[in-house]
């Protein structure tokens, strides 16, 4: 698959056939991920990846989490529709960097750690895109979870990880090919200085 039309063609995709994910699919995909570029190289992620009973667990930790913030009248819409997509998906890959403490729950930082650990996160960011778009050209459909860091301690206990959990991604064959969201027009998001 041409790269321009991979990028322009991977939807998020959050409805899944009843198909399992053939390993050899799944082992490139995660291979994709592996090629990201990394700050200085240090490759510091790990992708943990949840079927069966496992993401289930997910699934189960994510509806109740939903349901105490449904009770507490704040309002996360598509945190449960997410929970549930989790919970149909064939395959959930979360994706965690090494570090373990709750980086982004903190108010200083030396700025040096500021540069690795927003380094950190960009890392494995890059990386789940190109799952994503390896996903795509495999025909399979993914899409990124941000929801799963509602229930970060829940999710590395299920999973056995002590890293920091960054986001996640189900995949699986989709069940149909949804429309694209538009995207702002480049003058809106794009700014050119200079000569
Ligand atoms: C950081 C991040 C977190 C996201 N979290 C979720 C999520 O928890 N649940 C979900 O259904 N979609 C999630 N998405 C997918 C976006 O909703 C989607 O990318 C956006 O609507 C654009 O649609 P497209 O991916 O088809 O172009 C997330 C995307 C990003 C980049």
């Amino acid at each position: 698959m041409e790269l321009y039309e991979a990028i322009r063609g991977r939807r998020s995709v959050r409805q899944f056939q009843d198909r399992p994910v053939e390993q050899e699919r799944l082992e490139r995909i995660l291979d994709a991920a592996l090629w990201a570029p990394s700050a200085h190289n240090a490759q510091a992620w790990r992708f943990t990846v949840a079927r069966g009973e496992t993401k289930r667990a997910i699934e189960r930790a994510m509806v109740e989490a939903a349901e105490g913030a449904e009770a507490r009248g704040e309002s996360l819409p598509g945190f449960k529709a997410t929970a549930r997509l989790v919970g149909a998906a064939p395959v959930l890959i979360a994706a965690f960097h090494f570090r373990s403490e709750p980086i982004l729950l903190r108010e200083t930082y030396a700025l040096r750690e500021l540069l690795l650990l927003s380094a950190q996160i960009q890392s494995v960011a890059a990386a789940i895109e190109n799952l994503l778009l390896a996903a795509h050209a495999e025909g399979l459909g993914a899409v990124w979870i941000g929801y799963t860091n509602l229930i970060a301690a829940r999710l590395k206990e299920i999973l056995g990880e002590d890293g920091f959990p960054v986001a996640a991604v189900a995949l699986g064959y989709p069940r149909q090919a949804p429309p694209a969201p538009e995207r702002k027009p480049r003058p809106e998001r794009v700014v050119l200085r200079g000569a």
